[in-house]
C-alpha cells in the first residue's frame, strides 16, 4: 500500500508508521509537529527508504489534495485529542479534528480512487450507565469539546460517503496507552509524577470508568482492519476495544505500586467539568475478523511503567515552558487547593 498517514509523529501514529513499514508498505507521513508531536517517536525509521516526512497541516488544501492524489490509503491520525485542554482551548479542536477532517474529505472526493480510514473515539457516545456498551450504530452523544468535535467530524464523513458515494472507514477506539504517550494525557502524566515522587491529581472521586488498550494490540487492530478495507460506498465503522474496564483510582494504586511510589501520592483534586462516568465499547464486529488483544492492563501498565522509567530521555522534552505553563493552568490551583 502506499499510505498517508497524518499526525505519523504522535503517540499512536508513530507506532502505526513503524508497523506500515515493517510490513513493507510505502508512507508519507503528514504531521504538523504541534505540541503533542515528538519525531523522535520516529528516529529508528527516519531514513528508511520507503518513509517521507512532510511538515504540514491537514488544514493546507492544496498539500493535502497533492498528498492524498499519491496516495491508495489515507490514515488519519492527526487530532487534538486532550479533552482537559478542548475546556481551556476548543478552537484549535474544531480546526484540526473538523475541518482538517473535511479538508481529507475534499481530497478524497476529488481523487476517488483512495480509501479513508479515519481514528475515532468511544467518546462520541457520550457517558455510558453501568452495564451497557455502545455497538457501531451507537447514537453519538458527546459532552466535551473534544468529543463533540470528533462526533463532528464523523458527521461530515457520514455526509460526504452519503452525497458522494465515498467509502470511509471510521474506527472508534477505547482509551489507548503505552510508550511514547505524550506525557500530559492520564497514565503517563501518573506514572512520570509517580516516578518523581509528585502528587498524582485524581478528578473527583477517581471512580470513573475507562476501557484501556495497550498500543501494541491497537496497531494490531488497525493492521487487521486495513487488510479488509470495505470498499462499497458508506461508512463502514468497527470499535478497538478490550473489555478491561477500570475505575480510574484502581489505575492509579496499580501505578504507584508498579513505580514504587505510595500510595499516599493520589491526590483527589477538583473534577473536570462535564466528566464523562464511563465508556465501553462492543468490540465483537473486530473480534469476529480474528483480532483479540494480546496484553492484559496488568502487564501493559508494567511495560509502561518500565519504559517511562527506562526512557526518560524520550519524554522529558515535552517538561518544557509549554508544559509547565500547562501543567499551572490546568492544576496549579487544583494542587494547591487539595
Ligand atoms: P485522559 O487520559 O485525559 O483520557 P479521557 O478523558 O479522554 O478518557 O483521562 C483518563 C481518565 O483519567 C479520565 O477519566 C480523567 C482522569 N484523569 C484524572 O483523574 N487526572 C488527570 O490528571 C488526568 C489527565 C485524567
Amino acid at each position: 500500500m502506499r499510505v498517508l498517514v497524518t499526525g505519523g509523529c504522535g503517540f499512536i501514529g508513530s507506532h502505526v508508521v513503524r508497523a506500515l513499514l515493517a510490513e513493507g508498505h510505502t508512507v508519507t507521513n503528514l504531521d504538523a509537529l504541534t505540541y503533542a508531536a515528538n519525531p523522535a517517536n520516529l528516529a529508528t525509521v527516519a531514513s528508511h527508504a520507503h518513509y517521507r516526512f512532510v511538515h504540514g497541516d491537514i488544514c493546507d488544501v492544496p498539500l493535502v489534495r497533492d498528498l492524498v492524489a499519491e496516495a491508495d490509503t489515507v490514515l488519519n491520525f492527526a487530532a487534538e485529542t486532550h479533552v482537559d485542554r478542548s475546556l481551556l482551548d476548543p478552537g484549535v479542536f474544531v480546526r484540526t479534528d473538523v475541518e482538517g477532517v473535511v479538508t481529507l474529505l475534499e481530497a478524497v472526493r476529488t481523487t476517488r480512487d483512495v480509501m479513508l480510514v479515519h481514528m475515532s473515539t468511544d467518546e462520541v457516545f457520550g457517558s455510558l450507565p453501568a452495564g451497557m456498551e455502545a455497538a457501531e450504530e451507537a447514537p453519538f452523544a458527546p459532552t466535551s469539546p473534544y468529543s463533540a468535535s470528533k462526533a463532528a467530524a464523523e458527521l461530515q464523513i457520514r455526509a460526504y460517503a452519503e452525497t458522494y458515494h465515498l467509502p470511509v472507514t471510521v474506527m472508534r477506539s477505547c482509551n489507548v496507552y503505552g510508550p511514547n504517550q505524550h506525557i500530559e494525557k492520564f497514565i503517563p502524566l501518573f506514572i512520570t509524577r509517580a516516578l518523581a515522587g509528585a502528587p498524582l491529581p485524581l478528578y473527583g472521586d477517581g471512580l470513573q470508568e475507562r476501557e484501556w488498550i495497550y498500543v501494541d494490540d491497537l496497531v494490531a487492530a488497525v493492521r487487521v482492519v486495513l487488510a479488509g478495507l470495505p470498499r462499497a460506498p458508506g461508512v463502514h465503522a468497527i470499535h478497538i476495544g478490550t473489555g478491561e474496564r477500570l475505575p480510574n483510582r484502581a489505575v492509579a494504586e496499580t501505578i504507584c505500586r508498579l513505580a514504587g511510589g505510595n500510595e499516599s501520592l493520589i491526590q483527589r483534586v477538583g473534577d473536570r467539568p462535564g466528566h464523562d462516568r464511563r465508556y465501553a465499547l462492543d468490540s465483537g464486529r473486530l473480534r469476529a475478523r480474528g483480532w483479540t488483544p494480546a496484553v492484559a492492563i496488568k502487564e501493559g501498565l508494567a511495560l509502561t511503567v518500565r519504559w517511562y522509567a527506562e526512557n526518560a530521555a524520550a519524554w522529558e522534552p515535552a517538561q518544557g515552558a509549554e508544559f509547565r505553563e500547562y501543567f499551572q493552568r490546568q492544576y496549579g490551583e487544583r494542587l494547591g487547593a487539595g
